[in-house]
């Protein structure tokens, strides 16, 4: 049979859609209630028009940049999502390989469907992020903070938008659960002894701890050295509170559109973000990305690195780390590709020579 060239993005979404099982796809296509905000995080780009300018010798570029100070090779990582076995057999150990083999940053998520140990050795040299929640048992959190600092994780995500899981009906439809031979690895056994799984769907009910507030980012910054990033920030006043708390990051994101619906679109949101921070600290966003232009338009709005979620899991399901590494090199080339006919560049991070001599 002739093989069909992947060309963008969509071309992933496609061949997930038809060969995942349909309650697989409906997870992780899932938005809340009337998917009014997961809709608009991509609608909202398309609203976005870039100023080309030209004649302005666009024959070299550099799409590398630095996130907390590491260097990555384009400005786009991978957002944390769960249960990555569902979409491709070792799941997020491939994750982890096309991540270290493309050199950018991949954020691990809390229900991995692998464990964390795994997820090294996998990649040895990988850099990962690892995404946490806060869980009622408190010393859930803290173990696990610890294992992840040990494993030579680089930073800790603190998602903040899921005080409870939203409301997302083809799952309530579904009834759906992981299947039983897949599981939440990193928590194996723990959540056991209480007799309670976890909230996300074969993730216990009531283990996240929706009593969390500001005053718990001191507690976690006395538990780890790590920088600290705040995942779910959607307005100035609590970008602020952000830098106020001592974070080194935040990203602004509406998980996808998983929770709150009616929430803005997060390139939406992003511009009276950047304009609080004023560079206190790095601002990311993630929800929606979708082309290269859309990777651009967050960086000229001020975003230092994005990250993608529903097409990562797309690329798992074609074909495991290959897929993912092909959905990454297409962004990237769309990326470079429209940098150079906008004549904009945001990125090089060591390499200062690109479009030389021009103001941007
Ligand atoms: C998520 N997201 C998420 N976020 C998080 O902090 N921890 C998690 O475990 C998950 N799990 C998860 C599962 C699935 C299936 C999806 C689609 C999303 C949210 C994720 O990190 C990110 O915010 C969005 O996916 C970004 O939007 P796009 O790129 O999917 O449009």
């Amino acid at each position: 049979c002739t093989k069909m060239p992947m060309v963008c993005l969509t071309d992933f979404e496609e061949y997930a859609k038809e060969h995942l099982p349909k309650a697989t796809w409906d997870y992780y296509a899932a938005g809340a209630d009337e998917c009014c905000t997961r809709d608009d995080n991509l609608l909202a780009y398309k609203r976005i028009r870039l100023r080309p300018r030209m004649l302005r010798d666009v024959s070299v570029s550099d799409t590398r940049t630095t996130v907390l100070g590491t260097e990555i090779s384009f400005p786009v990582g991978i957002a944390p999502t769960a249960f990555h076995c569902l979409a491709w057999p070792d799941g997020e150990m491939s994750t982890a390989r096309a991540t270290e083999a493309v050199n950018t940053c991949y954020i691990t998520s809390t229900y991995s469907t692998c464990s964390v140990e795994e997820i090294v050795a996998a990649a040895p040299n990988g850099y990962r992020w690892f995404q946490l929640y806060v869980y009622r048992n408190r010393k859930v959190s803290e173990q696990i903070v610890h294992r992840v600092e040990a494993l030579g994780y680089k930073a800790l995500v603190l998602t903040v938008d899921v005080p409870y899981t939203g409301k997302r009906r083809n799952d309530i439809r579904n009834q759906f659960r992981l299947p039983p031979h897949l599981k939440v690895k990193n928590f194996d056994g723990v959540f056991e002894q209480e007799n309670s799984g976890l909230e996300e769907y074969g993730v216990p009910p009531n283990t996240l701890d929706p009593s969390i507030s500001w005053k718990d980012i001191y507690w976690l910054q006395s538990l780890t050295r790590l920088p600290i990033i705040i995942k779910g920030i959607l307005t100035k006043e609590d970008a602020e509170l952000a830098v106020e708390h001592g974070v080194q990051g935040i990203i602004v994101s509406n998980h996808g559109g998983r929770q709150l619906d009616g929430g803005p679109a997060t390139i939406d949101a992003l511009l009276e973000i950047v304009d609080t921070v004023q560079g206190r600290i790095e601002v990311y966003l993630d929800g929606g990305i979708r082309t290269g232009s859309d990777v651009l338009k967050a960086l000229a709005l001020g975003a230092k690195c994005v990250f993608i979620g529903r097409p990562a899991i797309w690329g798992l399901a074609y074909k495991g780390e290959e897929g993912l590494r092909e959905v990454l090199q297409i962004l990237n080339d769309e990326f470079r590709l429209s940098m150079a006919l906008a004549a904009r560049c945001y990125t090089g991070s060591t390499d200062k020579s690109i479009y030389p001599n021009q103001s941007q």
